[in-house]
């Protein structure tokens, strides 16, 4: 697909990984809205951004606020795809210390906001992008946003890794699903980015994280990530695949 002059949502767009994408699409001329919740920076992000890009504040898990962030992708410009990263964090062991079993409420809300918040974004997205006219052969393209968590999850990582497993199992059947659509559907799985959720993670601390990743032996680069959700928006044959992006890194059981 096609960057220039068409518009693209960028779901957690105000921070990290989702932010590194926004950045790459507007160098190649793209539009974008930054889905974020209200209560982000998305606002002034947006306003350093520039002309072509704008807030839309809205939760993942709102189907109104996610129609109406795609509202303002389509008044953007030509609407043509959605990097969704937003996401959450979650670890909560199965058994607590006290001998209790861990709560379901937060197990529940932990794959709200990964899993049903991706179908969310993912449905209402292609249910647009079927209507445009055909471009090059495709309507469109949809990025989505794992971990490497999703395949070797660490002790304590049940509800978010089982979120993030869940994106996985939705690619393939995804890009299967919307193939009549001419919608494209693939997902990066990173390994341990550099993003603000490591911000206040001390040196020492960063460095024990990097050293089992085989090479690069350091943390991924958050335009990293916004090269690779490039590629797959102008790439028209990818489709389907999770890629990893993690320098070769397999988590172990604990940090
Ligand atoms: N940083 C990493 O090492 C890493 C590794 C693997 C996967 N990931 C995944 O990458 C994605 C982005 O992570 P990041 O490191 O950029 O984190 P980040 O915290 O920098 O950015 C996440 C953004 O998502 C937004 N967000 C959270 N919940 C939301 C909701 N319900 N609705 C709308 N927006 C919401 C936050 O406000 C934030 O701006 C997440 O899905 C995360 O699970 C990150």
């Amino acid at each position: 697909m096609q960057i220039k002059d068409k518009s693209f949502v960028v779901t957690g767009g105000a921070s990290g990984l989702g932010l590194a994408s926004a950045k790459a699409l507007l160098e190649q001329g793209g539009k974008v809205v930054l889905l974020d919740l209200p209560g982000s920076a998305g606002a002034d992000v947006a306003a350093e951004l520039g002309a072509n890009a704008r807030f839309a504040p809205a939760d993942v898990t709102d189907p109104a606020a996610v129609a109406a962030a795609l509202d303002v992708a389509e008044e953007l410009g030509e609407f043509r795809g959605v990097v969704h990263c937003a996401g959450r964090g979650g670890t909560m062991r199965i058994v607590d210390k006290a001998g209790n079993p861990g709560s379901l409420e937060f197990f529940e809300m932990v794959v709200k906001v990964n899993l049903v918040g991706s179908f969310n974004v993912l449905s209402q997205a292609a249910a647009r992008l079927a209507k445009q006219e055909p471009l090059d052969s495709e309507r469109g393209v949809v990025v989505l946003t794992s971990s490497a968590a999703g395949y070797e999850g660490r002790i304590g990582q049940t509800p978010y890794a089982s979120s993030k497993a869940g994106i996985i199992g939705m690619t393939l059947v995804a890009a299967r699903d919307l193939a009549s659509k001419g919608v494209r559907v693939c997902t990066i799985a990173p390994g341990v980015m550099d993003t603000p959720i490591l911000a206040n993670v001390p040196e020492q601390a960063r460095a024990t994280l990097a050293d089992p990743i085989p090479h690069p032996r350091r943390l991924g680069r958050p335009e990293e990530f916004g090269m690779l959700a490039r590629q797959i928006v102008e790439n028209p044959y990818l489709n389907g695949e999770v890629i990893r992006l993690d320098g070769a890194l397999r988590m172990t059981p604990r940090d």
